[in-house]
């Protein structure tokens, strides 16, 4: 047994504790495993007791938790500080037990690869003799825009932004949090400080591919060497015969795939609006009614994901409207709905995850970006890639139900140019 493990690369895997940046890693991991490299996934107890193991066939990824201490939140911190914080604390304290475990057992880690908004980790890694692997989960134009703001050499002249290798970005193309540099300060900091570190990186890898942002990864390679690892699409859905060998997923939720298949079963071919805002975003109550009623308006079948803690945002008189054209689940596995024949198109926030999965399962897109890279990620779509259409918000931030209704109709009846 020993012999067996010795004869393998050990690796730490830090994911930032969310949906659409665990996605990613444990993906980047999964194709790791084939090549005999022993992944262990570290995260907190806490968010590792609210996490669930999708499916798993002999997979070679462990996981290990470590304790959450306590942290002084005397300060005047806000919510993304106080999380980021807890998060730091809980990893360097905890790490060290982890490493020491293992090197007991006679396993020895190479290399930490990390997310790229924990960029403190490549200290860790260095201070105990291993290599830091740094992995951006957002796609290259919108890293380089933080980048430029990184190193002061972003400037807004006349409501546009213009930079090497990129498209110019108008105001509601750049992500929204540099737009509006004051609406969540320390998220941004987040956001900036990605490239502290990434200097003095042994691996800089993006989730994304050489393709698809060809200039800006071009102008980003010639300064610093860098890896495409996208798009971390597990290949079972893209190729059949790989069925098994990239199945394994962590999940904060628990997705209603069966009732979901079921009724899509019943439906035509391409009939089908799938939605979904992901796992983060938070619609106030007029946004939420103006989707419902855009989708009951476009007249065409839909499947809406609703997180339960956004249920109570659904007009009250909405479900009476149904029938058999919509239905509600509070999660699915987004990647078997986009792989099902019945789905025409996927209204969403534009995620980075899902424009990719969208992107790899051929499926056209509505967007209507809500914060961060979605912003960007909705210009690429509509504007660069012209793989969908974008729903642009009134002066107030709501995107109005004639919009959504006619974005969906465009590229339902393909009269989008797709
Ligand atoms: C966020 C940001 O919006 C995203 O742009 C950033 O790059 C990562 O963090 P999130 O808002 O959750 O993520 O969106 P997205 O990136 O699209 O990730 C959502 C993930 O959840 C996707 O992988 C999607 O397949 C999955 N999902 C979503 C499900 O499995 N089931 C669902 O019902 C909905």
């Amino acid at each position: 047994m020993e012999q067996e493990t010795d004869t393998k690369t050990h690796i730490l895997a830090i994911p930032f504790p969310l949906q659409g940046h665990i996605n990613p890693m444990v993906q980047l991991c999964n194709r790791l495993v084939p090549r005999r490299i022993h992944v262990t996934l570290v995260t907190t107890v806490s968010i590792g007791a609210s996490l669930q193991i999708q499916a798993c066939s002999n997979t070679m990824i462990t996981i290990e938790t470590v304790p959450d201490p306590p942290i002084d939140v005397r300060e005047n911190l806000d919510e993304y500080e106080i999380s980021h914080r807890r998060f730091r604390a809980a990893i360097t304290s905890g790490l060290p037990g982890i490493i020491r475990k293992q090197r007991d057992a006679g396993l020895h880690f190479k290399a930490i690869v990390y997310d790229s908004f924990i960029p403190w980790m490549l200290d860790v890694a260095h201070e105990r003799g291993m290599k830091g692997a740094v992995l951006f989960t957002q796609p290259c134009t919108v890293c380089s825009v933080y980048y430029h703001m990184h190193k002061g050499s972003l400037e807004i002249q006349r409501d546009e932004v213009s930079l090497p290798g990129m498209p110019v970005l108008g105001l509601k193309d750049l992500p929204s949090l540099v737009c509006d540099m004051s609406s969540y300060p320390s998220l941004l900091e987040v956001f900036v400080k990605q490239f502290s570190t990434f200097e003095k990186a042994d691996w800089r890898l993006f989730n994304t591919f050489d393709k698809l942002e060809e200039e800006i990864l071009k102008w980003m390679a010639n300064k610093y060497p860098i890896r495409t690892i996208g798009p971390t699409v597990p290949s079972m859905y893209t190729d059949k015969r790989l069925l098994g060998n990239y199945d394994y997923g962590l999940s904060f939720f628990k997705p209603n795939t069966d009732s979901c298949m079921k009724w899509l079963d019943k439906k035509e071919d391409r009939s089908v609006i799938y939605v979904s805002f992901g796992s983060y975003a938070d619609l106030v109550d007029k946004q939420m009614r103006e989707v419902a009623w855009g989708l009951i308006n476009s007249k065409f079948s839909f499947l809406w994901v609703v997180r339960d803690t956004e249920e109570s945002k659904l007009p009250r008189d909405f479900t009476s409207e149904l029938h058999d054209n919509g239905l509600i689940v509070n999660w699915c596995s987004q990647l078997e709905v986009l792989s099902h024949r019945a789905i025409g198109c996927f209204l969403t926030h534009g995620g980075w995850n899902s424009t990719l999965e969208a992107l790899s399962l051929g499926v056209p897109m509505v967007v209507m970006p809500q914060w961060t890279d979605q912003t960007t990620n909705a210009k690429l779509v509509a504007d660069v890639w012209k793989i969908g259409v974008r729903v642009t918000a009134d002066e107030n931030g709501i995107a109005m139900r004639e919009e959504i209704a006619a974005g969906v109709n465009d590229v339902m009846q393909g009269d989008g140019g797709l």
